[in-house]
């Protein structure tokens, strides 16, 4: 296949502004379901967004996931180094790997920068009762608060099936996802094709209306695969900056 030259993503990028009702687009070439590779240049095309727009003393909150996991990869020391930069993790374990954890990655993104990190030390699935005591304790509110103040947060979109299996949710669960046909996932919500949430896990950490109030989003997903998903969380979603790849954008553009 003949790698699109600029122009045409450029072109690209454009349509899907306008597609998903947002209003910054940037589009990486590839496919990262097939090109493993794709997915470390968008976190490249991410850290530069990021970088375009942090000012002192900026937080930044990070989910997790492969793709949030390949920004902090590509991460590398920004141009404020004298920044003073705090990144935060947005949310708990939420059953991932370590590796692709929220805590790991802010961890490595804050290293890279030299900037400070906080992370949220709270299990993956909560009961009732532990979630009304732990969101009590003045660390973690501590935390939420720092999530509140957030400049910028990036997160990733997942497909809502593959995410539910890879956390290894409960039957439950997952009855619930395909009975209420959920498409997309995205920091612990989960949404059907309108954009609409039809289950939030039970976790503490950054709750959507987080990303409303001055803030900037990041979403940062690609892969064919995601196609849907990505479309279903903007279609009632804030706005965010997208960064994905070819394969998803193109997938998208087919359906409209
Ligand atoms: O919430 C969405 C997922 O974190 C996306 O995970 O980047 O590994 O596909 P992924």
């Amino acid at each position: 296949e003949i790698m699109k030259d600029v122009s045409g993503l450029n072109h690209l990028e454009k349509q899907l502004e306008k597609v998903l009702g947002i209003s910054r687009v940037v589009i990486v070439p590839g496919d990262s379901d097939v090109q493993p590779w794709v997915k470390n240049e968008m976190g490249r095309a991410c850290v530069s967004e990021m970088e375009e727009r942090i000012k002192n003393d900026s937080i930044i909150a990070v989910t997790g996931g492969t793709t949030v996991a390949a920004v902090a990869e590509m991460m590398h020391p920004l141009k404020h180094l004298q920044a003073n930069l705090l990144f935060v993790s947005a949310r708990g374990g939420l059953g991932e790997q370590v590796e692709n954890q929220s805590n790991t990655i802010c961890a490595k993104m804050a290293e890279k920068v030299e900037g400070s990190y906080r992370m949220l030390h709270v299990p993956d699935q909560l009961s009732e009762e532990s979630y009304s005591s732990l969101i009590e304790e003045p660390s973690i509110r501590e935390v939420l608060s720092l999530i509140q103040s957030a400049a910028i947060i990036i997160h990733g979109i997942g497909d809502a099936k593959t995410m539910a299996k890879r956390r290894r949710s409960s039957e439950e669960l997952l009855k619930k996802i395909d009975e209420e046909n959920a498409v997309a996932e995205a920091f612990g919500y989960y949404f059907d094709q309108n954009g609409k949430i039809v289950h939030k896990v039970k976790t503490i950490g950054i709750r959507l209306e987080n990303l409303y109030d001055n803030k900037t989003p990041i979403a940062v997903a690609g892969g064919r695969s995601k196609a849907k998903a990505i479309e279903a969380y903007f279609k009632e979603g804030p706005q965010s900056i997208l960064v994905t790849d070819e394969g998803a954008a193109e997938e998208i553009l087919n359906h409209n």
